[in-house]
C-alpha cells in the first residue's frame, strides 16, 4: 500500500469516517418504487443499487432496517428500480425524506402491474423479490428482473461525497459489450 502525505486512515467502527471514506466511491441514484395494499405509491432513494447476475437476470439493493418504505415493498413482493436522471435531484431528495406524501410533486404512471414508473428517469427495471439476506443494520434484497426499459437520451444523476453530480463526457460503448459492469466469473467483458 503506497504511503503518501495525503492518505488518511480511520477506525472502521467510526460511522462518520465510514461514510466519509465510502463516499469516495461514486454511484448513481435509483428510486425503488412499489405500492402497498393500503397505500398509494411508496418509494425510497438508494445509491446501493447494483446488477448481480446475467443468467438468471438479478439485481440488488440494500435498504436500511429503519426504512418505512422497505416493509411495504417487501409485502408487495415486487418493485420498480427507476434510475434517476440528472434533472431529478429534487425527486431524489423527496424520496429520501420521511414523509407520507412523497409523491405529491412527482410525475409517475403505473406499469401493467401497478408499480409506479417515474417520468423522466433514465431506466426502469421491474423486479420480483427473489430473496432477502440479513446484513447488519441493512438487508440485501435480490430482485429477479421481469422486464426493463431505457431512455438513453437522458443522462444519470450521480452521487459522490454526499453531493450530486452529472456525467460530463459520457462514453458510448458498443451495445452488448460494456453496458454490463461485470459478468459471471470467466465471462468478464473487460479487457
Ligand atoms: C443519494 C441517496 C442514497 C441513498 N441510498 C440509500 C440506500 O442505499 N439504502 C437505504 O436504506 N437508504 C438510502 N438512502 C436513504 C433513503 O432514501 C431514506 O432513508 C429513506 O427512504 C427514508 O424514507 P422511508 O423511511 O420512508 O423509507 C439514500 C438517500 C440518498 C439521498
Amino acid at each position: 500500500m503506497p504511503a503518501t502525505a495525503t492518505r488518511q486512515a480511520f477506525d472502521a467502527t467510526d460511522p462518520t469516517a465510514f461514510r466519509r471514506v465510502l463516499g469516495n466511491f461514486p454511484s448513481g441514484v435509483a428510486a425503488i418504487t412499489s405500492t402497498g395494499p393500503d397505500s398509494g405509491p411508496v418509494g425510497m432513494a438508494v445509491s446501493s443499487f447494483t446488477s448481480v447476475s446475467l443468467d438468471p437476470p438479478l439485481v440488488a439493493f440494500f435498504p436500511a432496517k429503519t426504512s418505512s418504505t422497505w416493509p411495504v415493498v417487501r409485502e408487495r413482493g415486487a418493485f420498480c428500480v427507476n434510475v434517476l436522471g440528472s434533472d431529478q435531484e429534487e425527486v431524489c431528495r423527496r424520496l429520501a425524506a420521511k414523509s407520507d406524501n412523497k409523491f405529491d410533486d412527482i410525475a409517475w404512471t403505473p406499469d401493467s402491474d401497478g408499480l409506479p414508473v417515474l417520468t423522466n428517469a433514465v431506466a426502469w427495471i421491474h423486479c420480483d423479490i427473489e430473496s432477502v439476506h440479513d446484513a447488519g443494520d441493512h438487508e440485501i434484497v435480490i430482485g429477479r428482473v421481469r422486464h426493463l426499459a431505457v431512455d438513453e437520451t437522458v443522462r444519470p444523476l450521480l452521487f459522490y461525497r454526499g453531493g450530486y453530480g452529472r456525467v460530463e463526457s459520457p462514453t458510448t460503448p458498443p451495445h452488448g459489450s460494456a453496458h454490463t459492469p461485470h459478468a459471471p466469473a470467466g465471462q468478464s467483458d473487460r479487457s
